[in-house]
């Protein structure tokens, strides 16, 4: 027995294979018990010598016992140590941090330059009154110039609410508020009853920028589109200013730069023309100065709203408006690489 339990005690290498080895041995019903019972069995004389030696072998069983469990549990230990080892020299795992839209990107961009160049940024309603969303702005309700804006109604009643399809409104709300001088600019969404294709969203982002003082001129319009453009799109751009009417602005522009990505004939951003549009403008017309109850005698200005999807969609490359409201990350974030 002694060395059948020695060995198997050997063999025992987990604390649950220890607890049988010790049940089978020195437990209850183990084999030692039945040794010790077995004592009524044995001649009276050698009894003493029996019990002796059942004793000593329990003794010693369970001082190796004891000894095994030790090993045992040390070994375990360091086996659950080695396992769980954490390795604390690995580069850390990036963990995924949100970023900022490139809508969002491009309004903070955009309103910084003109902010640095004096102008204070301001927002306004989204749902709007027809009176700010058209008459006010020259385009009365009879208009055939009303419906380039391709609007969508809240109410139509005499009392039109419309959601705002350009951020011009702001213009009219800001005028009625201060006097001159005024320089703002108008981040904001906007809304067309538009079918939905590469190039156009029903729902989208105008800036707008307005400045009226006395002494207001064309060419400091054209400077300080041209200083933007330069600032948003390269040092190098070449600016181009034509013609275009807008019921507010008289004379009305739309304001071109260079095209950065022109392959001449070929080119698909600006059709191989090497001008790409970027906003429309021009001077405050003096009717709408009157609608505010400014003097169109002492004050000139100037105006000019530009949409914002499609300032990235040309410093990036974006092939389609599309892609700014599926919610897609691999596009997303493409624009929080720093991230
Ligand atoms: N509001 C015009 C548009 O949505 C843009 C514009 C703004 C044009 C200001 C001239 C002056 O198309």
């Amino acid at each position: 027995i002694r060395q059948q339990a020695l060995a198997e005690l050997q063999q025992a290498s987990s604390t649950t294979a220890l607890a049988e080895w010790h049940g089978r041995y020195l437990g209850r019903r183990g084999e030692l018990t039945q040794l010790m019972r077995r004592i009524s069995q044995v001649p009276p004389e050698e009894r003493p010598a029996y019990g002796q030696a059942v004793n000593a072998l329990k003794e010693e069983l369970t001082a190796r016992f004891e000894q095994r469990e030790a090993e045992v549990k040390r070994s375990e230990l360091s086996q659950r140590l080695a396992a769980e080892a954490v390795d604390v020299t690995l580069p850390g795992r990036p963990a995924d941090v949100a970023g900022l839209h490139p809508v969002t990107q491009m309004i903070r961009e955009v309103t910084t330059i003109f902010n640095h160049l004096g102008f204070q940024t301001v927002e306004g309603p989204e749902v709007e009154y027809g009176y700010y969303a058209f008459d006010a702005l020259n385009i009365p309700q009879d208009h055939p110039a009303r419906d380039v804006w391709d609007t969508i109604f809240i109410v139509s009643d005499q009392k039109e609410i419309v959601l705002r399809p350009h951020t011009s409104p702001m213009q009219i709300r800001t005028m009625e508020r201060r006097q001159p001088p005024v320089r703002v600019v108008v981040p904001g969404r906007c809304y067309r009853f538009e079918a939905v294709d590469a190039t156009h969203e029903w729902h989208f982002h105008q800036i707008e920028g307005l400045a009226v003082d006395e002494h207001i001129t064309m060419a400091d319009l054209k400077g300080t589109l041209a200083e933007f453009a330069r600032q948003l799109f390269g040092q190098e751009r070449k600016v181009r200013f034509r013609c275009d009417y807008f019921p507010f602005v008289e004379p009305g522009v739309d304001f071109a730069i260079d095209c950065m990505f022109c392959r001449g004939e070929g080119c698909r951003v600006c059709k191989g023309t090497g001008w790409i549009e970027i906003l429309g403008a021009g001077m405050v017309h003096p009717q709408v100065l009157r609608n505010v109850g400014y003097d169109p005698e002492r004050y000139t200005g100037w105006a000019f709203g530009m949409g914002v999807e499609r300032l990235v969609m040309l410093k990036y490359g974006v092939p389609d408006i599309r892609l700014f409201y599926q919610g897609d990350l691999r596009f997303l974030a493409q624009f929080n690489r720093a991230l």
